[in-house]
């Protein structure tokens, strides 16, 4: 079922998640091929950073929880992955993330060049400027980091949310306030904790890490329902989806798209194929539409 976003035809309304599969343009084509809409690249940064120590991903069966860190060459360091995008017959959304709004805008103005389809900015990433806490917690900094990159990118801008803002709609409206085309909710939940009760250490290495998968969808549902409310712009609802009813019931909360992470893990590269198949014949058994059911649970 083909879709349009901000003005770009996709082939279906599925949304790889960023930081899953990297940013390697030969493993994005094979997302794409395997049902994928739209993928988005992993978050790029201002610096070259290493990441975490091992191990930084665990799966819990219900969940994920991880530590990556945002390993990242750096924005200056990727001709390669650029090279292989710029001959894509693929829609590509470029996630980047800063520490403070002149990071952000550097990496933007930069990647912008680059002809992504759509810039996502990651503002919901802990390394900022302000003493560890996210852009995304506070309206004020989010308007201000929103406003900034609109201002030197020539493509529609997704500003991607973090659940643990205290009114996630109210972030949601300051972003559009400032120019956002679209909102992608939600990025990981937490920190959270696992300890291994044998060696009585937490598992990951950095100890703490953030949520993902089925164990953070009822947050990521009520989220994309809040947003709903608030904002014009579309969103790509996105938290714990893995089959076709998941993807129904956040387009029942408001979702124009639907993103997929952790779910690849669980069912494999081809689940985006898989969940439009059964989000499709959810929606002929219950002889509805897309257009029918969007934003169908506000009513
Ligand atoms: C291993 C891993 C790496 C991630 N890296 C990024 C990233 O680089 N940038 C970002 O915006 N989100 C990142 N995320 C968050 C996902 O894009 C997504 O928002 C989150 O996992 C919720 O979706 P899911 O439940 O379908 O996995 C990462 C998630 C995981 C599990």
């Amino acid at each position: 079922m083909t879709t349009q976003f901000l003005g770009t035809p996709l082939k279906n309304i599925m949304v790889l998640a960023s930081g899953i599969l990297g940013n390697s343009g030969d493993i994005l084509k094979r997302v794409h091929k395997n049902g994928c809409g739209l993928v988005t690249m992993k978050s790029i940064g201002p610096e070259p950073r290493d990441g975490h120590k091992n191990p930084t991903v665990i799966d819990l069966g219900h969940g994920m929880i991880n530590a990556v860190g945002l390993p990242s060459p750096g924005y200056l360091d990727m001709e390669a992955e650029w090279e292989a995008l710029g001959s894509r017959d693929f829609p590509v959304i470029a996630s980047i993330y800063g520490g403070s709004v002149k990071e952000y805008r550097d990496v933007a103005r930069y990647v912008s060049a680059k002809k992504p389809d759509f810039i996502e900015i990651n503002i919901s990433c802990p390394n900022s400027e302000k003493h560890g806490m996210i852009f995304g917690v506070s309206p004020q900094s989010s308007h201000e980091v929103v406003a900034a990159v609109k201002a030197v990118i020539d493509v529609p801008l997704i500003a991607k949310l973090t659940p643990q803002a205290p009114d996630i709609a109210q972030i949601a409206r300051s972003c559009e306030d400032a120019g956002a085309d679209a909102i992608c909710a939600v990025n990981t939940v937490g920190p959270g904790m696992v300890i291994d009760i044998e060696s009585q250490k937490p598992v990951l290495a950095f100890k703490k890490g953030g949520m993902s998968g089925p164990v953070i969808k009822p947050i990521a549902v009520r989220c994309v329902y809040d947003i709903f409310e608030a904002v014009g712009i579309p969103i790509i609802g996105l938290g714990g989806i893995t089959t076709g009813e998941d993807a129904v019931e956040m387009v029942m909360a408001g979702a124009h798209l639907v993103g997929i992470g952790s779910a690849v893990k669980y069912r494999g590269i081809d689940v985006f194929a898989k969940v439009t198949a059964e989000m499709d014949a959810w929606l002929d058994a219950h002889d509805t539409t897309l257009e029918e059911i969007r934003g169908a649970a506000h009513e």
